[in-house]
């Protein structure tokens, strides 16, 4: 049976390159999830792309004397090659600057405007009095009038975690340039949240097997369920496409409204370029879909809450009731998958503080699948989670490097010797036996786990095979049986057999070192497919060019079940698959994020 699974990616800003904090979020667990799933035989389609408006990159652009399109092309390309580097395999990665995004951005707004589901209100804005320019609530600083924390911002308190509206904070000051605000009347659109909390509460009572971390996060937030704000005062953005607000400079979509949209408008964009425009309905108008959506915490709150009362606003499902939007009826998320955050000596990594190990100088010295590997297996699935170069190098070496790499390479490397080829097996013993079922099983259970993105366990599990072939052959000791060439042989076919179902099992996870084990046992043809970046023109607005990534994924051989090795097969004798990490890294770090003591 084949389930199409949508992968929504959580969209970075296209303010900076990646580090290895963004990708521990919404990256690498994405992406195994995806591997697995296509393995398992289900129709994915993996969307995202870059989130290009709003104040994060008009700060960024004008940091850098750039525009903010400058900027944002600049951006996008970077983060494309990082996240093409890591081998994340996306349908389509895009952005949120195409014209098709703002068109659907745009058509989604009006069908929840004419289902009753966005009001109008006068609201105080800030505006800075030496520039005469809007400040955003975030670039507001003051005291807490909930709790009194005096390091409140004008968007939300991150001691009592409330939203806030920054004309509340005592003693409000500009993070800019410490001045005092002035506010003024401004009139902003707002999603009637309130509408939504029966249908909300409704939707979330189903999910019940989503992570711990999750699912509390999420039951909270249906006691706060204020209107918000979806418009803002800006110039960079998605317009609003109704008379009047159209044609105002300063009115724009919130970047968070048309962010989340990026989800449905990326699908659309795929079906387009795909050559069969309608492509996309199998994914969101299709009762059998699942979708699962992949983030940092940070990010819970627009993917459990707004996000869904948008589609409950499209499909005219709130308490308003309405038509459905001509989209037809949009599936609303299956699971919300987010990750905790990755830290640096327990705090949250980020560029400001210059605790910041970036994906590009990462993948040049260590390349992508060790840390892939460390994501999967040591990243803050459920819990935040330090980054030590000690607990890097320890992964890498000895479970990498020593137990797989080795027994890929010892298994290999005799059968080469002795054959060249997969040997025959002749009676298998009970040892073989026991072996070879241990890895059988181990498609059900890691298969599990990964369904359910339970990372660490599954990575776990593909790793006990590998430990249990690397004791069999200790046990066995083939390299003291020149004697019964025909005990050896059978004992070598049953490693190869076992290598070639742990390679299936860490395929997810180790992609691009998956792929050389394949031919190293005589495969041929891809095994784990890989994304690539390509330019190519926007659909909408002519002359415009979008790097985009994307990839055939349907031609690769890795199918999650065990696939009978074939004896005569020619060996190719194996190279290292992991080099080991000088333990001495762990005290220094690499020059370009040096540890500091
Ligand atoms: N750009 C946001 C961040 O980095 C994430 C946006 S996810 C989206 O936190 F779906 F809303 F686009
Ligand atoms: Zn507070």
């Amino acid at each position: 049976m084949s389930t199409p699974v949508l992968t929504a990616v959580a969209w970075p800003y296209a303010n900076g390159p990646r580090h290895i904090g963004h990708v521990s979020g919404f990256g690498v667990p994405s992406d195994v999830f995806s591997r697995y799933q296509r393995m398992a035989g289900n129709r994915v389609l993996m969307v995202s792309g870059t989130d290009e408006h709003g104040t994060p990159i008009q700060v960024q652009a004008e940091k850098e004397g750039l525009t903010p399109q400058q900027a944002v092309d600049k951006y996008t390309r970077q983060i494309g090659e990082d996240l093409r580097g890591l081998g994340l395999t996306y349908d389509l990665f895009t952005r949120t600057t195409t014209g098709n995004h703002a068109e659907v951005t745009q058509q989604l707004f009006l069908a929840m405007n004419r289902n009753g589901y966005i009001v109008p209100r006068t609201t105080k804005g800030a505006v800075s009095p030496s520039t005469g320019r809007t400040l955003p609530d975030r670039y507001i600083e003051g005291t807490c009038p909930i709790c009194g924390y005096d390091g409140a911002r004008g968007d939300q308190c991150d001691n009592c975690g409330n939203q806030l509206d920054a004309a509340e904070l005592i003693n409000p000051k500009s993070k800019i340039n410490g001045e005092t605000p002035k506010f003024i009347e401004t009139e902003h659109l707002f999603l009637d949240l309130p509408a939504f909390s029966n249908s909300l509460a409704k939707w979330l009572g189903t999910k019940t097997d989503w992570r711990p971390n999750v699912l509390n996060f999420t039951k909270n937030l249906v006691n706060d369920m204020r209107p918000r704000p979806i418009t803002r005062d800006l110039d960079w953005g998605v317009k609003i496409p109704l008379d009047v607000w159209r044609d105002q400079s300063m009115k724009r979509f919130y970047v968070w409204f048309d962010a989340v949209i990026g989800y449905f408008s990326a699908s659309i964009e795929w079906a387009r370029r795909s050559g069969n425009p309608d492509a996309w309905q199998e994914w969101w108008t299709n009762p059998e879909a699942r979708s699962y959506y992949f983030m940092g915490k940070d990010n819970i709150t627009f993917h459990a809450q707004i996000w869904p009362a948008l589609l409950l606003g499209h499909n005219g499902e709130g308490d308003h009731g309405g038509e459905v939007g001509k989209y037809g009826k949009l599936g609303l998320p299956d699971e919300i998958v987010s990750s905790e955050f990755l830290t640096m000596s327990g705090s949250k990594f980020s560029t400001s503080r210059g605790t910041v190990i970036y994906v590009e100088d990462f993948l040049r010295d260590f390349g992508p699948d060790t840390l892939r590997y460390f994501i999967a297996s040591a990243g803050p699935e459920t819990q935040d989670t330090d980054f030590t170069w000690d607990e890097f190098i320890r992964r890498t070496n000895s479970e990498l490097a020593n137990e797989w790499g080795n027994l890929v390479n010892r298994s290999i490397s005799m059968a080469h010797k002795n054959v060249g080829a997969i040997p025959r097996p002749e009676s298998p013993t009970q040892a073989d036996e026991d072996l070879k079922a241990l890895s059988l099983k181990a498609f059900d259970t890691a298969g599990a786990h990964l369904a359910r993105s339970r990372f660490k366990l599954a990575s776990s599990e593909a790793m006990r095979v590998v430990t249990a072939a690397n004791r069999y052959l200790s046990d066995q000791e083939p390299w003291k049986l020149k004697d019964d060439p025909a005990r050896r042989d059978t004992v070598l076919h049953t490693a190869l057999q076992v290598v070639s179902d742990a390679n299936t099992l860490l395929t997810p996870f180790l992609p691009h070192s998956a792929q050389k084990v394949h031919e190293a046992l005589g495969g041929t043809g891809i095994w784990a497919a890989q994304p690539e970046l390509r330019d190519v023109e926007d659909l909408d607005i002519p002359g415009r060019i979008n790097p985009i990534l994307t990839g055939d994924y349907t031609t690769e051989q890795a199918k999650w079940k065990s696939v009978p090795i074939e004896v005569g097969r020619p060996l190719q004798k194996p190279s290292p698959l992991f080099a080991k990490l000088d333990p001495e890294l762990g005290e220094t770090g690499p020059e370009w994020a040096p540890i500091v003591k």
